[in-house]
């Protein structure tokens, strides 16, 4: 049978739906990209914002329609909305036929089961434990360079504004062993990028106990990591020491050089020195954070319940800048959170003309079911005042952008080639260590995987442009 899969929200969610695919393999099923050949369509589905939501009914009407055309067809809806609306999914949508949460997936093969036999399933059980450490993920849409690795599952944050921590339950990390053997058989197959994800990686922590963890630098090579064995690894339980972010961070830079590796999402509260030690000690860890302000204004950041303030995140930003100059920072803001007043929105903008993110995805805010936010504080702000503010931050964010792409006008990158260019098979598309797309004409004897040094000539606002360094000499 045939299995498509259509993927919501956040990199965790298309990480889960790899998850997913694996398992439904083990049942037999195949992907396709044809929804309308489906057997069973499945939707992975986000609810981070109401238009999120939103997407996703209309892409459910979209299926309906085919299922009507072809009876015997399964739906089922995934991830964060699903475990959101729960069984009230099955009442507003009648075509749908599973709802699962992203906790339940292993239970996939009885709502399979019972759905076959005509009845309407439901998983939305949260678990402490499960990490899925011991699937290994079908590669869905993958260029075979670029994989996501989970490290860990939920939120133990209550921002206020988000539903998260709602839909993700508690925060879990996964067990190293695992991540480095998914990591590294990921090499031996030919991919050169492995992007660890979390809400807050920086709050990894395995095994140990009370006491601060040591950092693996003192533990000396051999303790650590015997080559040939990937579950060597000596630390967590028993020894009274636990593997933080750093730690792993480094476990995973070490299997080896040509590896890149990237990590996401760095909460501003958590992230350690340590982190940015063990970036500036490897240069396969790509320097770029990810390190979501969301507001500029201490009192808004505190109705956020985001546990720091705008001094905090500047001090984090100079650290940042101070210990990895070349680093790039992107980062998240929500515009028009509840009471935010003019003036608190100046301070979104000014805070950005302070620490120049290279990039920002920018939101107005949503108000969401069953949040703190929702439960506390009125959404006061017209929308027409969220247009405003966020347009004034669009335009400050896109002038940055410019500005910081510039900057590497004239100097060399090195490039990870990821394939070719979207528009022309004569150049070839990768990325900088700063995930800035680099186009550049095609040279024979490089192909996608391979890593060159490029230099970078012009952008447009969101390239860089240039040529193989050894071209640009001959
Ligand atoms: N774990 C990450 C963020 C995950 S959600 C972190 O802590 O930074 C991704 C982004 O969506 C958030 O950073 C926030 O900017 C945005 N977001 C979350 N809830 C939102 C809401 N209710 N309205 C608008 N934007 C929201
Ligand atoms: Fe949501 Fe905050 Fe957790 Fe990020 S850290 S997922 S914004 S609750
Ligand atoms: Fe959306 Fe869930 Fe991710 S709400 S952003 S898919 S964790």
């Amino acid at each position: 049978r045939k299995l498509y899969i259509e993927s919501y929200g956040c990199a965790m969610n298309f990480s889960d739906s790899e998850i997913v695919a694996s398992i439904m393999q083990d049942m037999g099923f195949e992907t396709t990209s044809q929804y309308k050949e489906a057997d069973v369509i499945f939707i992975n589905t986000c609810s981070i914002r109401d238009n999120a939501e939103q997407r996703v009914r209309n892409r459910l009407r979209e299926f309906g329609a085919a299922k009507n055309k072809r009876p015997g067809m399964t739906i089922g809806v995934l991830g964060c909305m699903a475990e959101r609306l729960k069984s009230k999914f099955l009442e507003e949508e009648k075509l749908v036929d599973i709802v699962i949460g992203p906790d339940s997936y292993r239970d996939l093969p009885n709502l399979i089961a019972q759905s076959d036999d005509g009845i309407r399933a439901v998983n939305v059980l949260l678990s402490r434990e499960e990490t899925y450490a011991d699937i290994s993920p079908v590669r869905l849409n993958s260029n075979g360079i670029s994989a996501f690795v989970s490290i860990m599952r939920g939120c133990d944050n209550m921002c206020s504004f988000c539903v998260v921590p709602f839909t993700r339950g508690r925060e879990r990390s996964r067990d190293p062993h695992s991540i480095v053997q998914e990591a590294r058989e990921l090499f031996e197959n030919g991919y050169r990028e492995v992007t660890l994800l979390g809400q807050n990686v920086d709050s990894y922590k395995w095994g140990g106990t009370a006491s601060p963890p040591a950092p693996l630098q003192e533990r000396g090579e051999n303790e650590l990591q015997d080559e040939n064995d990937p579950n060597s690894l000596s630390f967590g339980e028993g020894r009274g020491e636990a593997l933080n972010f750093a730690g792993l961070l480094e476990l995973v830079a070490q299997i080896n050089p040509l590896l890149r590796v990237r990590f996401s999402t760095s909460h501003p509260k958590d992230i350690t020195d340590e982190v940015l030690h063990t970036m500036k000690k490897y240069e396969n860890i790509c320097n770029h954070i990810h390190l979501p302000v969301q507001s500029g204004n201490s009192r808004v950041l505190e109705l956020m319940n985001r546990t720091y303030t705008r001094e905090w995140y500047i001090e984090r930003i100079d650290t940042i800048k101070k210990l990895i100059p070349d680093c790039a920072v992107s980062t998240d803001i929500i515009i028009g959170f509840c009471t935010e007043t003019e003036e608190e929105h100046q301070d979104t903008l000014s805070l950005m003309d302070y620490a120049q993110f290279d990039f920002a995805y920018m939101y107005t805010y949503s108000e969401r079911p069953g949040t703190l936010a929702a439960k506390r504080f009125e959404d006061d702000i017209p929308e027409t005042v969220k247009t405003r503010r966020f347009n004034e931050i669009l335009k400050k964010q896109q002038e940055c952008s410019l500005k910081r792409l510039e900057q590497h006008i004239g100097k060399t990158h090195k490039v990870l080639i990821d394939g070719f260019s979207k528009k022309s098979d004569n150049d070839f598309s990768g990325k900088s260590e700063h995930n800035i797309t680099v186009v550049f004409p095609v040279n024979k004897a490089y192909k996608a995987g391979d890593y060159v040094d490029v230099k970078i000539e012009r952008c447009t606002p969101a390239t860089l442009i240039g040529k193989i360094k050894a071209d640009v000499e001959i």
